[in-house]
């Protein structure tokens, strides 16, 4: 067993879709299921989701349960993975609020996340400021990069399994921690991100070709979706508008239906169901020379995606019956993730020696200068 320690964690904003799933959900299963591993953490990030949900927290609290049982329905195990809710850890607060002495305003500034925002928020004009539309930036959301860095040095992950999104997030954890041991001597783990090993699994585009699947556009296809509503969504899958006729000669780049069969499709699947072609590279090949039509592609696609969502769906069905157990888990995992957390926040405590009470040395040595 190796001694790696691996966590990650979503927002509880929606349900999870197929874009989280080959970003981050699938490979997390593949981790799990190896074993190869000290421990293991999937949390739901509620306290971060806040940060920019502050008018709809009914919304958040009813996607803690839907992103649970995203988590059991793809195949995450709570006998092998600790699967918790960050609001229920408040080591990881104390933790923040440490970490703010390590980090600048004007480095927040820079971090891209950060700074998009603020952009989008119109910051930096005095026109924008003053409307009424825009609502400035909550310092919660401009400091969730440093809340972020504590929930990743509080359980001293090694591996953080992510999409691209989180590379500032994990930069900034790596320059707080560096920091944190140079202050105050070796005491946080530095992690390391795992990114999807495949350019489609990065960035999964919507179904409309648009760069990302997001809520507000319409353009996902989610893991609980109904075998209906999936043929639906898929069925009007954006392809390649030049390729209008079918013996026209098509392009795959920019083709959200070849993206998606680059996230999914293995060699088995053409066996399968479409033994005309042996791969995805010959399926390619006869679309970019003219004499493939889109439908027959999409319905490919589409046994593909049933294939890997049944048992996801299967599984969600019966984990749906059982609500309160589902809260259970998640209470259990949250006793294990504060008992991990607080051995942290301890030794950070004694690293930062504000640990008073058990600081013999600290009460001798002023008893001794007083009694002089
Ligand atoms: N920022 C992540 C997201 O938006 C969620 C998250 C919060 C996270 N804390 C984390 C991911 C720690 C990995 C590690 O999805």
């Amino acid at each position: 067993m190796s001694d790696k320690i691996i966590l990650t964690g979503d927002r509880p904003t929606g349900r999870l879709h197929i874009g989280h799933y080959v970003g981050s959900l699938r490979r997390r299963v593949e981790l799990q299921n190896a074993g190869d591993y000290r421990r293991m953490f999937v949390f739901i990030a509620d306290a971060q989701a806040l940060t920019d949900n502050i008018d709809n927290p009914e919304k958040v609290r009813q996607n803690v349960i839907e992103v649970a049982l995203d988590y059991l329905s793809a195949g995450l195990d709570p006998e092998k993975v600790t699967l918790f809710i960050q609001s229920q850890i408040p080591e990881l607060t104390e933790l923040s609020f440490y970490y703010m002495d390590l980090v600048t305003v004007q480095r927040l500034q820079r971090n891209p996340t950060v700074k998009n925002e603020m952009i989008l928020r119109g910051f930096g004009s005095a026109e924008e400021e003053a409307d009424d539309n825009r609502r400035g930036l909550p310092v919660g959301f401009f400091t969730y990069p440093i809340s972020q860095a504590a929930d990743i040095t509080a359980f001293k992950a090694t591996t953080v399994p992510v999409g691209e999104d989180q590379k500032p997030m994990l930069e900034q954890t790596v320059e707080i921690v560096r920091k944190f041991n140079a202050v105050y001597g070796p005491t946080l783990v530095e992690p390391q991100i795992m990114l999807p090993d495949n350019a489609a699994c990065m960035r999964l585009p919507g179904t409309d070709g648009k760069a990302k699947m997001s809520k507000s556009l319409g353009n996902c296809i989610y893991l609980s979706e109904t075998p209906e509503e999936m043929r639906k969504k898929v069925m009007s899958m954006y392809t390649d508008p030049e390729h209008i006729n079918i013996t026209d000669p098509g392009h795959v780049e920019g083709n959200a239906v070849f993206t998606y069969l680059d996230a999914f499709c293995r060699d088995e699947h053409f066996g399968l169901y479409l033994p005309d072609y042996a791969n995805l590279e010959e399926m390619k090949e006869h679309y970019r020379r003219g004499g493939l039509g889109d439908v027959k592609c999409k319905k490919f696609l589409e046994k593909i995606l049933n294939q890997e969502l049944d048992p996801i769906r299967a599984r969600r069905k019966a984990f749906e019956q059982d609500i309160p157990a589902i809260y259970e888990i998640l209470r259990k995992g949250c006793e294990v993730a504060r008992e991990a957390a607080a051995e942290t926040l301890s030794e950070v405590r004694r690293a930062m020696k504000i640990n008073y009470f058990d600081d013999a040395e600290l009460i001798a040595e002023q008893a001794e200068r007083y009694a002089r």
